[in-house]
């Protein structure tokens, strides 16, 4: 906490969110690129390092403070056991502080766990804005084209300063005509904020306690009541349904893509391509149309992802090529390339210039510097050394049902097509392998294992037993012999 902290901020997340209409989750916890909503507003809330963190929850709150555990450890979870308004909300979470010796002093920021585009920069403004006025209370509002179901922001007619919130439901047609609304997000003075909660009552259409009643209660005891307008009211856009939480995805990812453009990435077809709040990148990344980068994915200098490709927690080194790919916390060294058509799952670890093709499947494996398996395998649990091609079509065998075991293919090898590697299995370096080989005992360095049946031609036997057959007609013309023969010259 530094001293232009704020002694607390409270993230108001104890809604119902009926108009999700799930069954599964609460509104808070739905995902906006890559992290849930209440996570947006602890985010935002972390970068303005706060005195005290509170998340209050309600709804779904044990499937809320499991995530808030696992995700944001520094945010304290207040339950609020009952919905009773956005200012009993706040009272829950002042009383809880109260109750662990925590007295506040100083500003506390009140902000709402459903706008994942606020910025911990526009709470900033906010929080210094309230400190530079010596105000009271300071919300911040913004000018909307559409400020249905908002609460609307009540100006005094003589200096313009903010007198009161109305809500929707307790407005008069004129007021709905107002466009200027309430985000949810305020800067309080402590004290102050205590003093008000005391006398904010439940006489509304909703019968609840209206956080918002405390700027009218506070600029009536002669306290500053001041305002601060969002420049881009998509910034404060809170999500109520799924038709929002799409619409604010789409926002938030064009923020993110034209991020990574500006710092030097090509996004070929930012209308298809999908980026989450972590991904990283170098300059000179080309990201190619229909590509999802998940998670903490990041982009090395000069990398060419793309197109049709699904990166989640995935290192892409510089200068490395990964085209209609899926992969899942793997690393692509430098120079190397993944795909057309490959799947890296966990582990999967490419060094310099090694090579994944087509239609293979890499899983905890590790390929080494230059080493290539280019088409329709399988490799998992195996370690293959640079140099190294293992050929077409090939499996370790990792699995017996019950355990994995690994396959450890040497430096500089060169096996052959259609081999089955039976774990647990060594190969030696610079060892060869035949193409067909079920390769069950180790290789040493240097040999040519070879493990397949002598083959045996039986003659004329497609004429014998396959009479009439096209087959039978082609093999008569190739020896010469059938009606169907050409006629000789
Ligand atoms: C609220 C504001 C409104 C503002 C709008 C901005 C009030 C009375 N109204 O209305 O002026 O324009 O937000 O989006 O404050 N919550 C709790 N406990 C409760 C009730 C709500 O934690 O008892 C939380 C909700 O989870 C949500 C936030 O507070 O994150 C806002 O509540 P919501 O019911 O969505 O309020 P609105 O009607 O949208
Ligand atoms: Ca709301």
């Amino acid at each position: 906490m530094s001293a232009n902290s704020p002694a607390a901020v409270v993230v108001l997340a104890a809604g119902g969110g009926t108009r999700m209409k799930s069954n599964r989750l609460p509104k808070v916890l739905h995902e906006v690129c890559g992290r849930s909503l209440v996570g947006h507003a602890v985010a935002a809330a972390e970068e303005l390092t706060p005195g005290q963190l509170v998340v209050v929850i309600g709804h779904m709150r044990e499937k809320v403070a499991e995530h808030l555990a696992a995700h944001h450890p520094g945010a304290r979870a207040v339950v609020q056991a009952e919905q009773n308004g956005t200012g009993h909300a706040v009272r829950t979470a002042l009383e809880a502080l109260a109750a662990d010796g925590i007295e506040l002093d100083g500003t506390v920021i009140v902000t709402t766990g459903d706008a994942p585009l606020l910025t911990g920069g526009t709470l900033r403004a906010l929080a210094g804005a309230h400190a530079e006025q010596g105000n009271g209370v300071t919300v911040l509002t913004a000018v909307v084209p559409e400020p249905f179901g908002y609460g609307r922001i009540l100006r005094d007619e003589a200096d313009g300063a903010v007198a009161a919130i109305v809500e929707e439901k307790d407005a008069s047609d004129a007021q709905r005509a107002i466009d200027e609304i309430n985000s949810g997000v305020f800067a309080f003075d402590a004290k102050l904020l205590v003093d008000a909660l005391a006398e904010v009552t439940t006489d509304n259409a909703q019968g609840e306690e209206y956080l918002t009643d405390t700027l009218e209660i506070l600029r009536r005891a002669g306290h500053r009541v001041g305002a601060v307008v969002a420049a881009d009211y998509r910034d404060i856009l809170g999500i109520n349904d799924r038709v929002q939480l799409a619409h604010a995805r789409r926002l938030l990812n064009d923020r993110l893509l034209e991020r990574a453009m500006r710092a030097g990435v090509t996004v070929v077809d930012p209308a298809t391509t999908w980026f989450d709040v972590q991904v990283s990148y170098e300059p000179d990344a080309v990201v190619l149309p229909n590509t999802q980068l998940q998670g903490a994915t990041h982009l090395g200098e000069g990398c060419e992802v793309g197109p049709n490709s699904t990166l989640k927690d995935t290192r892409i080194g510089a200068g490395a090529r990964v085209s209609n790919t899926t992969a899942d916390s793997a690393e692509v060294g430098e120079l190397a390339t993944a795909g057309p058509y490959a799947y890296l799952r966990p582990g999967a670890r490419l060094a310099r210039k090694a090579k994944v093709g087509t239609y293979v499947e890499v899983k905890n494996s590790e390929l080494g510097e230059g080493a290539k398996v280019p088409h329709l395998s399988y490799i998992g649990d195996a370690t293959i050394g640079e140099g190294t091609n293992v050929g077409a079509a090939s499996v370790t065998v990792n699995y017996d049902g019950v355990n994995k075991h690994r396959t450890v293919i040497g430096a500089h090898c060169r096996t052959g097509s259609d081999n089955m590697f039976i774990a647990p299995v060594t190969i030696g370096d610079g060892a060869y392998t035949a193409a067909g080989s079920v390769i069950t005992n180790d290789v040493p360095a240097g040999a040519l294992g070879v493990s397949r049946a002598q083959q045996r031609n039986i003659a004329g036997w497609v004429e014998r037993k396959r009479p009439g057959t096209t087959s039978a007609q082609a093999a008569a013309a190739a020896a010469g012999t059938g009606a169907e023969a050409p006629a000789e010259a």
